[in-house]
């Protein structure tokens, strides 16, 4: 039997902060998941002390991961899709460590949901180029070769039809516009054949809120790559944090 090894990962989203003490040698999370309403304004301050809430829930004294959706390099945020602007140029890891006490390091949420999915789900022992893609507000992005990730690759941003890609094809575009599946289907396969026409992918794994839903759409797929769901379904981001900063 493998020893237990505990990590602690957050996933950040525009609407909740969700987080849970994960056995990083497993994927399993061994606490309840505890979910808090992102607050509003999301300011870098204000979720802090949401950080420091969830920390103090868990009674956590370790290393945090943290997965967040925007570009994030080392530790530092560089873009601001869907969240608030005064996160640009924000030194994520040196804030929170400094407010928790304790040793934090951020990363993309997409890039942490393929981390997961590469050790512990759809992706496990896939060599290649694999790419995870998340659909939910956006469409995140997570670039693997041979297991190794490529951080911050953004490919929902892509501009296709002379729009940002993820306007028409995130998961929030379906409900925005009342989208059938199919019609919804229709213009992922649209997103997907240029990714696939750009990368080449072996394996596309599809994430994010529309992935426990994909019996209604991925079968209406139709391309060259092998396309499979996402199998650590809503823990994947906080598993993937807590790998992340045990890993660095
Ligand atoms: C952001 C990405 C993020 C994705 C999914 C996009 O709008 O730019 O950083 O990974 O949404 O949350």
């Amino acid at each position: 039997m493998t020893e237990q090894q505990l990590g602690f990962g957050i996933d950040i989203g525009g609407s909740g902060m969700k987080a849970a003490i994960v056995d990083i040698s497993t994927g399993e999370l061994v606490s309840d998941r505890i979910r808090i309403d992102t607050p509003q304004p999301a300011t870098p301050e204000a979720m802090a002390e949401v950080l420091n809430e969830l920390v103090t829930h868990h009674r956590w004294g370790g290393p945090i991961g943290v997965a967040f959706p925007a570009v994030v390099r080392h530790g530092v945020v560089g873009s601001a899709a869907n969240i608030d602007k005064s996160w640009i140029d924000v030194d994520a890891d040196a804030l929170f460590s400094a407010s928790s006490g304790l040793d934090v390091h951020m990363l993309n949420d997409a890039d942490a949901a393929g981390v997961a999915e590469m050790r512990f789900g759809a992706g496990a022992g896939r060599k290649g180029v694999v790419m995870m893609l998340t659909f939910g507000t956006g469409i995140g992005s997570g670039l693997f070769i041979d297991g190794v990730l490529v951080p911050n690759t953004e490919l929902g941003h892509l501009e296709l039809d002379g729009v940002d890609a993820e306007s028409r094809a995130a998961a929030k575009a379906r409900d925005r516009e009342n989208l059938r599946w199919s019609e919804w289907a229709k213009r992922v396969e649209h997103y997907l054949l240029h990714v696939e026409a750009l990368f080449s992918p072996d394996l596309f794994i599809v994430g994010g809120g529309a992935s426990k839903k994909s019996h209604k759409w991925l079968p209406e797929i139709d391309i060259a790559t092998e396309i499979v769901p996402a199998q650590m379904a809503n823990n994947s981001g906080i598993v993937g944090a807590a790998l992340a900063i045990n890993e660095r």
